[in-house]
């Protein structure tokens, strides 16, 4: 293929590259390390490796927060060295695709549109693409033909709870809720029931291997500091007492979808009822999620085979498929 083009998923987490020159997805965390408040040390998965182990000169943070961009700097930075390493250092003039969530205000999406003008990457033209709309196209949903889809994307920060027709946006609720509260809430119960204090990453291994675990009838075993002795410690914590503590995030997660049902027009809701809902994004995978959406809506959840890539792999459709370019747009007065 010919076309230079590059669809971006800026997430919290991770941020997601298509890249039309090889036809591949790129998936890195979206973190950069800084070395005495000026020099980048390190950035992507590497950065995310020295994240909570890193001597107190080297900053290591996520440009973004809550779905906006809280450093433009730092995530310019991010994007210049992920668009030249991808080229392999020489940048070529190239269009760029890059989804946003709908539920943030003009001034927000627009500093997307800035972000990639601004970040050095010989950018063309300059699209935007709801997530949602993404999300659906990496699910392999006719967007542009159905009359009601909807679309729950649970990512790290966020949770985006979207209802689709024919092509755009609804209705669109972003939430704060997130795989960062669940392996927040496993540490602060951890701390409370065993006065012992785990690290990020150890939350999140524990959130993400609690589905095998369950199955094979075993605790989690994690290492820590004990609040009391200083000292580090081993524990198994029960499989039992980590879903507790999820749970009130999964209601908050199943309320948004319920409101959001509650709020649309009736015919769309026949579609919906068909079809069922569309569950995405790396935290939808927790284990119980899918059953308590189902339980709490009685709708059918139809859940991603990618769920971290979905939104890349539909800007990646838009980019191949001349019939999917009429859900990217550009923002007025900034197309050249
Ligand atoms: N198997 C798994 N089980 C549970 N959670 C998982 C699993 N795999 C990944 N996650 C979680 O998914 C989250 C990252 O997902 P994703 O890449 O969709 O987020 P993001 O797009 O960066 O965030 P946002 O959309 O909020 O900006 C992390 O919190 C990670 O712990
Ligand atoms: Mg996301």
């Amino acid at each position: 293929m010919s076309y230079n083009a590059f669809g971006i998923d800026l997430g919290t987490n991770n941020i997601k590259i298509y890249n039309s020159m090889d036809d591949t997805i790129l998936v890195e965390k979206n973190m950069i390390a800084i070395e005495n408040k000026k020099n980048l040390f390190a950035y992507g998965d590497s950065a995310f490796e020295m994240y909570e182990k890193a001597p107190a000169h080297i900053n290591i943070s996520y440009p973004l927060s809550n779905g906006v961009i809280a450093d433009i700097k730092n995530m310019e930075l991010l994007i210049k060295y992920f668009i030249s390493d991808l080229t392999r250092g020489s940048v070529k003039p190239a269009d760029y695709y890059i989804a946003v969530p709908f539920d943030i205000t003009e001034v927000e999406k627009r500093a997307f549109y800035d972000l990639i003008k601004e970040a050095g990457v010989k950018a063309k033209k300059i699209y935007v693409v709801e997530k949602a709309v993404a999300d659906g196209l990496g699910m392999d949903i006719d967007v542009k033909n159905s009359q009601g889809v909807m679309m729950v994307n649970v990512g790290f920060d966020t949770t985006e709870v979207s209802i689709l027709s024919l092509g755009g946006i609804v209705l669109s609720r972003l939430i704060k809720v997130g795989g960062l509260k669940f392996d927040d809430a496993i540490r602060s119960t951890v701390r409370k029931q065993y006065n012992l204090i785990i690290g990020g990453k150890t939350a999140e291994n524990v959130k993400m291997s609690l589905r095998d675990l369950e199955k094979e009838g075993k605790g989690a075993v994690v290492y820590g500091r004990d609040i009391v002795t200083g000292l580090p410690v081993e524990r198994e914590l029960p499989t039992k007492m980590i879903d507790e503590c999820l749970i009130e995030h999964f209601y908050t997660i199943v309320d948004s979808v319920k409101v959001i049902l509650e709020r649309t027009p009736p015919e769309l809701a026949a579609d919906i009822y068909k079809h069922g809902i569309y569950l995405t994004g790396g935290a939808s995978q927790v284990n119980h999620l899918t059953e308590l959406i189902q339980k709490g809506t009685g709708l059918k959840v139809n859940v991603a085979e990618n769920p971290v890539t979905s939104v890349a792999i539909g800007l990646s459709k838009i980019i191949k498929n001349d019939n999917y370019k009429s859900v990217a747009y550009t923002i007025e007065g900034m197309s050249k």
